[in-house]
């Protein structure tokens, strides 16, 4: 039977940065994920880092490319009633944003692995958990066809929002919170320069759009939808037209329109389980929590949260000490619960809920106190480009 110290269910980006942190501190580790190599590195997922998400891909050793290619944005625009306004980023915060898919983090954070020899086992199925809440965890898995156990120490379910992991907790023994928002996201990537040099959140009367980008010559575009929109009915020319009708005109009027290379809708939810640990097993990422995109946090949190659990894994190897580790859950759900706040409250700003011209009208008057208060602009610019990350004993 095979050993390691830490298996790592699932390969995205919460599954491969905790592999690589605990490597380069000398934690073994295996990384199961039930799709292909190919399949994970397709995903076209958010593109904003925060710069404590930064930092921790740098402490992992993966952050050279990041570096180099990264956008460095010091604030966004926000439309609305006909115009933009911008934040001002640096000046409310000091700080600043990174503009750098996730898939590039995905692929960056795989090459590191592979280069390094990790166990990073993919096409990994029916994978099932077996003994977390005692002291001698195991996972099962096939894989080429034969049936696998691995005898480990901790068990990370980094396996997002649909994994197995948060399924093997004992009914009753955790609380779930939820909300669905009534609409998607209809996003394209295509190929032509982006409309402006920083993000664009517009609300319009229409629905919500955003214009984002992966580069200089890469735009990432996004319309809110209705949830059962047939992605069949959007041609690109509907598309483009139609965001071009959602932004403020002198936007619109500078579009650069070009073919799709990609499209889809998601739905939008706000999702969080507590608590985060059941013995020796831990839940990461979107496997604990979903947040819609408006506020760019998915991944950030995601990272925070192997940021601490990847240091009380080392401070338990180091010195078998287990605080941190023990806090895991109270110090996570803390971030947690701000960045679902602020990602709700950015959704209900930004995005429309209904046809009732009331909510549209408190929607625009918000923006408008919003706009003309520093107050207010400072405390969305410090959630936007991520909170302190605090001191985890305090
Ligand atoms: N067995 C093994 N692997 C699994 C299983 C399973 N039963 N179920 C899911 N997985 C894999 C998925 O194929 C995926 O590669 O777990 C991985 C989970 O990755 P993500 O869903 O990307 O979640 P996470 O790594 O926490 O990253 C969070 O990803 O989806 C975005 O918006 C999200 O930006 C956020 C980030
Ligand atoms: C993206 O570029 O995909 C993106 C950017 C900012 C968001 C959401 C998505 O808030």
């Amino acid at each position: 039977m095979a050993r390691t110290q830490v298996a790592i269910i699932g390969a995205g980006p919460s599954g491969l940065l905790l592999s690589q942190l605990l490597h380069l501190h000398g934690i073994d580790n295996v990384v199961l994920e039930r799709q292909s190599r190919e399949h994970v590195a397709g995903r076209i997922r958010a593109g904003v880092l925060e710069s404590g998400t930064v930092d921790l891909l740098l402490q992992a050793k993966v952050g050279e490319r990041m570096l180099s290619e990264r956008l460095v944005h010091d604030g966004f625009a926000l439309g609305f009633a006909g115009s933009s306004f911008r934040v001002d980023l640096k000046r409310f915060t000091g700080g600043a944003v990174s503009v750098y898919g996730q898939t590039e983090v995905t692929k960056d954070l795989t090459d590191a692995r592979l280069a390094a020899g990790a166990k990073l086992i993919f096409d990994a199925g029916d994978v099932s958990l077996q003994g977390f809440e005692g002291p001698q965890p195991t996972v099962r898995y096939s894989h080429a066809g034969r049936t696998h156990t691995l005898e480990c120490d901790f068990i990370a379910g980094c396996d997002g929002y649909h994994g197995v992991c948060r399924r093997n907790i004992p009914a009753g023994a955790s609380q779930s919170f939820e909300r669905i928002y009534p609409f998607g996201w209809l996003g394209i990537l295509t190929d032509v320069p982006p409309v402006a040099d920083e993000l664009i959140y517009s609300n319009h009367e229409r629905g919500f759009a955003l214009c984002s980008m992966r580069s200089p010559t890469r735009s990432r575009y996004y319309l809110q939808c209705p949830l059962d929109e047939n992605l069949e009915q959007w041609p690109d020319s509907r598309f483009w037209d139609e965001l071009r009708c959602r932004l403020p005109e002198r936007v619109g009027e500078s579009l650069i329109t070009g073919p799709s290379i990609e499209k889809s809708i998601a739905p939008l939810r706000s999702f969080v389980v507590e608590p985060l640990k059941f013995g020796r097993l831990f839940l990461v990422g979107d496997a604990a929590h979903i947040v819609p995109p408006t506020g760019a946090k998915g991944l950030n949190l995601a990272a925070a949260d192997v940021r601490v659990l990847y240091q009380g894994l080392v401070e338990h190897y180091r010195t078998g000490g287990t605080e941190l580790i023990d806090r895991y859950s109270e110090i996570c759900l803390r971030r947690i619960w701000k960045a679902v706040r602020f990602s709700w409250w950015f959704t209900s700003l930004t995005h429309k809920f209904s046809a009732d011209p009331f909510n549209h009208r408190l929607q625009l008057a918000e923006l408008d106190y919003l706009t003309g208060s520093n107050a207010a602009l400072a405390s969305l610019a410090e959630n936007y480009v991520g909170l302190p990350i605090e001191d985890m004993k305090s």
